[in-house]
């Protein structure tokens, strides 16, 4: 997954647009891991099928930024983790995830 930052036209057609937040925040996020219990059926050693807990990682060490007045982008294939990212972020997390890392607004 990349995250990239971009300056969107000029300024001055930015405000025009969108106009200037009162308070700006830059967000930060340093380190963003995100893991998940996946269930799995198995065939144990004596052939028969169980049911068995997996954690998976679908986020893994990822770091980015937002500036207020900049479009910032979020690329990666389907499956990357890039709507969980998001979901942390926004604190949409399902409570049966572990996450850890930390993020930052001001
Ligand atoms: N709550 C969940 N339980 C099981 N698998 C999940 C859950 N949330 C996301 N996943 C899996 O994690 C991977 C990343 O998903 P997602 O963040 O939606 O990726 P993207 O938005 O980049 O397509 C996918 O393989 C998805 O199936
Ligand atoms: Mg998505």
């Amino acid at each position: 997954m990349k995250i990239e930052n971009k300056v969107e036209g000029s300024i001055n057609a930015q405000e025009s647009i969108m106009p200037q937040s009162k308070q700006p925040v830059k967000l930060s996020f340093n380190d963003i891991e995100f893991e998940i219990p996946i269930a799995h059926n198995i065939t144990n050693s004596e052939g028969k099928n169980v049911k068995t807990v997996i954690r998976q990682k679908i986020v893994k060490g990822c770091s980015g930024y937002a500036l207020p007045g900049q479009t910032t982008y979020i690329m990666g294939s389907s499956g990357a983790g890039k709507t969980s990212l998001l979901n942390i972020l926004s604190d949409r997390v399902s409570s049966s995830g572990d996450c850890q890392g930390n993020s930052d607004c001001k």
